[in-house]
């Protein structure tokens, strides 16, 4: 097995010690008292976004906590979301949580930092870029077709593993050109792990646990080794029978060479390939499996979509669609714009200050760790009238753009956005409007049409989400 250790490379800022929040401390904003010791901690460990949402409709935008000893600072307003993700986004670095993703990610894209990060991500861009997407779109409608072939009318389908496989078999056949059902349940498994473990212990120093015998502990470097070795497979498969015409995310990333001639190393390429896989594709699967059970509770929105993909051309005629009809496809757009602010797959993004900063009026001293909450922010009822109801007709009343900045940020913000935006965007559309053309799924316990929620890394559902596949045709 590695070493499983996470060192912050020479060349990433230092980051300043943690801060404790002084008693009658003017300058930070108001919060919950500290009468007994570890209150804060066990409602935060219970349920964190629940925790989030309480904090803010108790005490306000901005809402200083304390955990473990350490000063945390909740920034829930947009113009402060905006602020930290984007305006002084050179004052923070990715905070609680990326030192342990580190961990199983190593230096890829997501955990990295400036000034690896800005090289990195210019290298990465061209794969994602708008003119490489009509080729994706071809791929993602043919996985999709192969998975739905499987699916009997009358039967019931496990919609969460079936979306992980199909967003999994997506990305993996887009940008690595292989076919990852080989790989496809080892990662699952050790994903599965990794992103419970990653959160689980979110708190800060706990990440010492690791090193314990216990296999709750232990099984997390065990994941992390075995995902690495998935990505070594993947790059030693290419490299043993090269392609010279692959030019496909992976083909990319091992000839890449930077402005002045050098290359990535095997670390940084297994580190890169490894966040593309899990990044790519987690968080879509999420997102499909949460629309799906809102769409089933919401008889007349699904209607709406299943009109939509019945006029879509590409789905009638079998054939490949381009980009432009399927982003045009207005129904599906705001089911998934709706899911994203209820469920948003990425809840919450940790930044830790490397400087005292002024965010949107609040005073952030340097060291403190800053919770911003795509979960909480989205559920403002300034923005979104009845929050906690599923009501995609709410885009149609009141557009994105008009929304203030920092108010709906479901892909991140500022230099650290996501870049498979567009990619996830247009396969969810592809994979919703099929499933909506062939089938309507309905819960399998109609009792329950909505799955619980399982919040770690990822705004999960829990469980296997089972609904039963009803034939259209
Ligand atoms: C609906 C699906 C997705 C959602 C909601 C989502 C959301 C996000 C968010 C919020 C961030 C920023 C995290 C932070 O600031 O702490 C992020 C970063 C990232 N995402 Fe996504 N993502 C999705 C799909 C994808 C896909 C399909 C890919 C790749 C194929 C991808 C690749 C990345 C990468 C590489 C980063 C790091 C970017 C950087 O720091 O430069 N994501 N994503």
């Amino acid at each position: 097995m590695r070493a499983f250790t996470a060192p912050r490379p020479a060349a990433y800022a230092p980051v300043p010690p943690p801060l404790r929040r002084r008693r009658g401390d003017s300058s930070l904003p108001p919060g919950p008292g500290r009468a007994v010791p570890g209150v804060t901690t066990a409602r935060f460990l219970a349920d964190t976004p629940g925790f989030l949402l309480e904090l803010h409709r108790r005490h306000g935008d901005a809402v200083a906590f304390e955990l473990r000893r350490q000063l945390f600072l909740g920034l829930f307003a947009p113009e402060m979301v905006d602020g930290v993700l984007v305006r002084h986004t050179r004052s923070f670095v990715k905070g609680v949580g990326f030192e342990r993703m580190r961990k199983v990610l190593g230096e890829g894209l997501l955990t990295n930092e400036e000034p690896i990060h800005l090289r990195h991500r210019r290298m990465l861009q061209a794969p994602f870029h708008r003119d490489r997407l009509d080729g994706y779109a071809a791929t993602m409608a043919e996985a999709t077709d192969l998975e739905l072939e499987q699916w009997q009318p009358g039967s019931t389908v496990a919609t969460g593993p079936r979306m992980m496989a199909l967003t999994l078999d997506i990305v993996a056949r887009t940008l690595f050109g292989t076919d990852a059902s080989a790989h496809s349940e080892r990662i699952a498994t050790s994903m599965e792990v990794a992103i419970d473990r990653i959160e689980r212990t979110m708190l800060p120093g706990l990440d010492r646990l690791d090193r314990l015998p216990l296999p709750w502990f232990h099984a997390f470097p065990r994941a992390a080794d075995d995902l690495a070795e998935v990505a070594e497979e993947l790059i030693a498969g290419r490299r043993a029978t090269p392609d010279p015409h692959a030019d496909d995310l992976l083909g990319l990333l091992l000839a890449l060479r930077d402005e002045d001639g050098s290359r990535l190393t095997d670390d940084e390429v297994r580190d890169e390939v490894l966040t593309l896989i899990l990044s790519g594709h987690e968080t879509t699967a999420n997102v499909l499996t949460w629309a799906l059970s809102f769409l089933a509770a919401d008889p007349a929105t699904r209607e709406a979509l299943e009109a939509e993909a019945d006029a879509q051309s590409w789905l009638a005629e079998g054939r490949a669609p381009v980009v432009e009809e399927v982003m045009g496809t207005e129904v599906a757009g705001r089911v998934l714009s709706e899911t994203m602010r209820l469920a948003p797959p990425v809840w919450v993004a940790p930044r830790r200050a490397l400087e005292d900063v002024e965010v949107a009026g609040v005073t952030v001293p340097a060291g403190a760790h800053v919770l911003v909450s795509q979960y909480v922010t989205h559920r403002d009822p300034r923005w979104f009238p009845d929050p906690e109801r599923f009501d995609p007709d709410r885009w149609l009343r009141t557009p994105e753009r008009e929304l203030p900045r920092g108010a709906y940020t479901p892909f991140g913000g500022g230099n650290r956005r996501c870049l498979g935006e567009h990619f996830a965007l247009l396969e969810s559309r592809i994979i919703l409007l099929a499933i909506a053309h062939r089938f309507r799924m309905e819960p399998a316990d109609a009792a329950r049409p909505l799955p619980v929620a399982q919040p770690r890394a990822t705004y999960r559902p829990k469980g296997a989400v089972p609904m039963r596949v009803v034939t259209r045709a």
